[in-house]
């Protein structure tokens, strides 16, 4: 029988997208069939989300609206993770249990507390009962960390695995998220710059990892160039695989090594864009990315990490100081958002600069 429900209507382009974050957030209610029409996609909800949930939304999926809408319920129907522990789970240990997952294509990411330590293969096993795309679940066992801002998992559920293919916006990734970073929450930026180009450009991310800029931006725009540099060698193997993957192999141009070396050897003065992920770090190649710009300048996504009471502003006369030491000038910030927030007291920002 059909059911009203609260739904989250997303633009079609953002489908796949915005049901990946209702389960990330655990608000899809997945008894309830998704619907779609010509322009957008309905996700029925179990609740109205909170307002950290609706500040999440609003930074991944910005035309999203919450409506009600009927949705026809799905023919077989499995339990909720929370629904799967009643009862196998001590009551105070119920409330501990994390609120949301990351999805990599068939791979569940979790951060099992300290508390859930001895339950954590039951915890993975009711993920993969309540989620039937979902063939691993990985338990993070410690930070990011590293040159090639890597960290360890421990499976917890399915096959022992760390290998997927992730889909998104239209283009595959061959994920090995124990070799090379990746991260499902920056889809939305993925899109965000990948819209901004223009035809004919020359873009060069300085920190690519698996491609989900570089492979996308070549995707959606057959007249580009876009030169894809990373330090660690399986996160370029990985690239050259994506970039067969989906066929932008005349688009996308692979680059193992340091950025600094790279650009100095082979891309001074080539880019109309520039995209620097590195948020930890990125600070350190300003210089870099002001070289690898065209003469006459261009505009630069500089990803940087905010840790409270530090502001945006500040980090933007950061940003301004380090451009104008290398003999550029920034002419102005077109952007300046927090992105997402990665722990506590700290956000990871984007600014779009136009440096000349
Ligand atoms: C935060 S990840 C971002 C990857 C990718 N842009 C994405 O959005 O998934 C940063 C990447 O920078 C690479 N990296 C770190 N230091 C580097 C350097 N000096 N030169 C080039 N790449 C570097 C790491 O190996 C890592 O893959």
């Amino acid at each position: 029988m059909p059911r009203e429900r609260l739904c989250l209507r997303v633009p079609k382009v953002c489908g796949q997208h915005g049901i990946s974050l209702a389960t990330k957030l655990m608000i899809i209610d997945r008894l309830l069939e998704v619907q779609t029409d010509a322009n957008f996609v309905y996700i029925p909800l179990i609740r109205q989300p909170s307002a950290e949930e609706l500040a999440e939304l609003q930074v991944q999926v910005p035309d999203y609206l919450l409506q009600l809408q009927m949705f026809p319920e799905k023919r077989k129907q499995s339990n909720t993770v929370m629904e799967l522990l009643e009862g196998h789970l001590p009551p105070h240990l119920m409330a501990s249990l994390p609120k949301a997952l990351d999805v990599i294509g068939d791979i569940a990411v979790v951060e099992v507390p300290t508390e859930l330590d001895n339950h954590k293969k039951l915890f993975g096993a009711a993920i993969l009962a309540a989620h039937k795309n979902l063939r691993t679940v990985l338990a993070k066992a410690g930070a990011v960390s590293g040159d090639y801002r890597l960290r360890d998992f421990e499976v917890i559920a399915g096959e022992p695995r760390t290998n997927t293919v992730h889909k998104e916006f239209g283009c595959s990734y061959q994920v090995d998220v124990a070799k090379a970073y990746f991260s499902p929450r920056l889809s939305h930026e993925h899109q965000r710059v990948s819209s901004l180009v223009q035809q004919g450009e020359t873009i060069v991310d300085l920190f690519a990892g698996v491609g989900p800029f570089a492979v996308l931006i070549a995707k959606n725009h057959i007249d580009v160039k876009v030169y894809a540099v990373d330090l660690n060698p399986d996160a370029v193997e990985l690239l050259r695989t994506n970039i067969r993957l989906n066929r932008v192999e005349n688009r996308v141009f692979p680059l193992v090594g340091d950025a600094r070396l790279v650009v100095d050897a082979k891309l001074t003065g080539v880019a109309d864009r520039v995209i620097m992920n590195l948020p930890e770090k990125a600070i350190e190649f300003v210089e870099v990315a002001c070289k690898v710009l065209k003469p006459e300048g261009g505009l630069v996504h500089f990803y940087g990490f905010i840790h409270k009471p530090d502001s945006l502003d500040s980090l933007k006369a950061r940003f301004a100081n380090a451009v104008a030491n290398s003999e550029r000038r920034v002419d102005m910030f077109l952007i300046a958002k927090t992105v997402r927030e990665t722990a506590p007291y700290t956000c990871q920002v984007v600014l779009d600069a136009e440096i000349i």
